[in-house]
């Protein structure tokens, strides 16, 4: 697929496209030079312009209380724009109602490509408020949790917007996670009334859903109503008493429903990602903080104009879902594409044809998606036109450069720039990107921080590196989208996971590295999680699910390059005594972890180890198991601490083995 190479291009820098500057915000570096300038030298000057000019409060905020932040160790703490007063859905509807409201704000496209619908602001409007209604007549109320199960179909965007407009904290769970990865969340999070639908479409297949919630409810002794979209007809048993279709919910709610006025760091939603330890974290977000970072970075990340159409693919059950399908777009008063389909299907030109048939200018995606199209030929894309395409986003994950040029020469045509997004869920949206008509492009690098947000680079005795350089990447100043804390956080893992490790910063768990021009490229994760196609996963919840089947021993979980998927999951698994290692053995253990986590948790390689490089003091040295992995068997560096150094040599002759 790549007609380059990494030498052809990767010293070159890609200037912004002319057609791209002439619609930019910001039109070139030195602009953005000045605006970072000031809204690093004044953070509340600038933060506060923002957000009086891009909101609309209820109540203004105290212009002396525009932040109040400190990410120092027992101190840490973010509040922004205190004392206002905001309500998300009437920000993200009401207001664009004057001169909007007959524009697209959600074009549905269906997993079948004849299956597609445009709500306007008008129909979007009138079905949040009749299902803001229906969640009230159930006794919800603001500062409950509900728990979203759905796949990629509009009511989702109409249930979280509906909570937000009686004040309800949604935690909405990607729809491929399995029944007990759900309990667990709708159980930490404490929701009585969970969202789902009765089945979902997934290319030629419909796959159940309320099965898979049925079973994780049973589970959730708090749930006290299950609310089910009629989406594939598929036969499901309602339960008496807790079941009851949306649509028969919707047919009797009002039209009207008043917004509830929240305090700007009231919150607005939670949601659940992976670490280095433990149980997924339920990252939580409050209302203007984010809503303003994520609709700001949404149209300046792309430069979207009011006229343009925008395509972001991710699911909604990301973070990125969250910022830039809904919230971001929709703040904004822009036209957001919300696809429930997946790139193959019908076949590998989907997307190019979804961009053909409604002219899509703004598109973004994620590295596995354009690796999975681009390795089946271009005469997917060249059936198409989509030279309305001007430019393209990425996110989720590094850009090998043959996928990189690919994207740039081949979908962008010269024409489009790169805006390859470095963020977290925690941090609400962008931190480090190209501005489209500002930033000439180095491949594969997200280059510069987005307005307020200073970025650090550490050594590894934890100081700071100046200049140019390769370390941990932090972030040393608060910015409004950064989550204020986890659900439930009575162990104080927020303050131990993101600002122990580098007091006084937070520390995003990526590395980095700074060149000379003092553009930024992001190395990857330097902690225990791994980034399987885009989505971030800890290796000690797969882990936890291995060692939960009944033949395990123990396990370890390490990360290995995969062509399509960026990393895949490399399992090592000691077996109990007297089990035999078979090929049955390793299915039904993929079988297992799919069930425990989700199918995106599936090991791609199960490698059987009767011992694992443990050093003297019992720490796993997961530098060997990834080299191994990685098949690159020369470089283990110093392994004089390992207990037993005869057990590298077994793993490097079975990993031969395996192929
Ligand atoms: O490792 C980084 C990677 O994705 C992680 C964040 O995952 P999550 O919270 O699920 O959010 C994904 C979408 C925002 C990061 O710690 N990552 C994200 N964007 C990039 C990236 N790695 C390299 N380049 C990116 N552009």
């Amino acid at each position: 697929m790549a007609e380059a190479t990494e030498t052809d291009f990767y010293d070159k820098v890609f200037p912004v496209p002319e057609r791209v500057r002439e619609k930019s915000y910001v039109k070139s570096r030195a602009e953005y030079d000045k605006l970072y300038k000031e809204s690093i030298d004044d953070p509340n000057a600038f933060w506060a312009k923002m957000a009086s000019e891009r909101l609309s409060w209820f109540k203004p905020f105290d212009k002396k209380k525009v932040s109040d932040w400190s990410f120092e160790p027992g101190k840490v703490h973010s509040k922004w724009f205190e004392g206002g007063k905001i309500n998300v859905s009437y920000n993200c509807l009401d207001r664009h109602l004057a001169d909007k409201k007959n524009k697209a704000a959600i074009i549905f496209e269906g997993n079948d490509p004849n299956d597609w619908k445009v709500y306007t602001y008008q129909d979007m409007y009138r079905e949040v408020n009749k299902f803001a209604n229906v969640l009230k007549s159930l006794g919800v109320k603001k500062g409950d949790r509900v728990s979203i199960f759905l796949p990629m179909i509009a009511e989702l965007s109409i249930v979280m917007l509906a909570c937000t407009r009686i004040g309800a904290i949604h935690a909405i769970v990607f729809g491929g996670f399995s029944a007990e990865a759900l309990r667990d969340r709708i159980n930490n999070c404490g929701a009585e009334v969970v969202i789902t639908c009765d089945g979902t479409y997934r290319g030629s297949k419909a796959v159940p859903q309320k099965a898979t919630c049925d079973k994780a409810v049973d589970q959730c002794p708090g749930v006290k109503t299950m609310i089910v979209v009629k989406r594939t007809g598929t036969e499901v048993a309602m339960k008496e008493g807790r079941d009851i279709w949306y649509e028969d919910l919707m047919a009797k709610a009002d039209r009207y429903c008043e917004p509830e006025w929240m305090d700007s760091e009231d919150p607005l939603f939670i949601l659940y990602t992976s670490g280095s330890t433990g149980q997924p974290k339920g990252v939580v977000h409050t209302q203007a903080g984010y809503l303003l970072y994520a609709s700001m970075t949404q149209q300046y990340a792309f430069d979207v104009r009011d006229e343009d159409t925008y395509w972001c693919t991710a699911d909604i059950g990301w973070v990125t879902g969250h910022s830039y399908v809904v919230y971001g777009p929709l703040c904004n008063g822009f036209t957001s594409i919300l696809f429930e389909g997946v790139p193959n299907y019908p076949d590998f030109g989907r997307f190019w044809a979804v961009v053909e048939k409604y002219s899509v200018n703004n598109f973004y995606t994620a590295p596995t998606a354009i690796r999975s199209i681009a390795k089946e030929g271009d005469k997917w894309v060249d059936m198409h036109d989509i030279s309305s395409l001007r430019v393209l986003g990425s996110v989720g994950e590094p850009l090998n450069p043959e996928a990189w040029w690919w994207y740039y020469n081949k979908i962008g045509a010269g024409h489009c720039t790169i805006s390859d997004t470095w963020w977290q869920t925690e941090n609400g949206g962008h931190m480090i990107l190209p501005l489209p008509g500002a930033i000439d492009i180095k491949p594969a690098k997200a280059m510069v921080p987005f307005f307020g947000v200073v970025p650090a680079i550490m050594d590894e005795d934890g100081k700071e590196i100046k200049g140019p350089g390769k370390g941990a990447l932090c972030i040393k100043k608060g910015w409004p989208g950064i989550t204020r804390g986890l659900w439930d956080d009575k162990e104080g893992r927020f303050e131990e996971n993101y600002f122990s490790q580098f007091p006084g910063y937070y520390f995003s768990g990526d590395g980095a590295e700074r060149d000379a021009d003092g553009d930024y490229k992001i190395t990857g994760r330097v902690d225990d999680v791994i980034n399987v196609s885009g989505h971030r996963l800890g290796t000690a919840e797969v882990e936890a699910a291995l060692t939960s089947h009944p033949d395990v021993a123990e396990a370890a979980v390490v990360g290995f390059p995969h062509d399509i998927k960026g990393q895949g999951i490399f399992a090592y698994v000691t077996l109990n005594h007297n089990v035999a290692k078979t090929d049955e053995l390793k299915k039904a253990l993929v079988a297992h972890v799919r069930k425990v986590v989700g199918p995106i948790a599936s090991p791609d390689q199960i490698q059987w180890a009767d011992g694992l490089p443990k050093t003297r003091s019992g720490k796993i040295m997961r530098r060997v198991l990834r080299n191994v992995a990685a098949k690159t068997f020369g470089d283990f560096g110093d392994t004089s601490t390992l207990a037993d150094p005869a057990v590298v040599d077994d793993l490097v002759a079975n990993r031969k083995k395996l192929g």
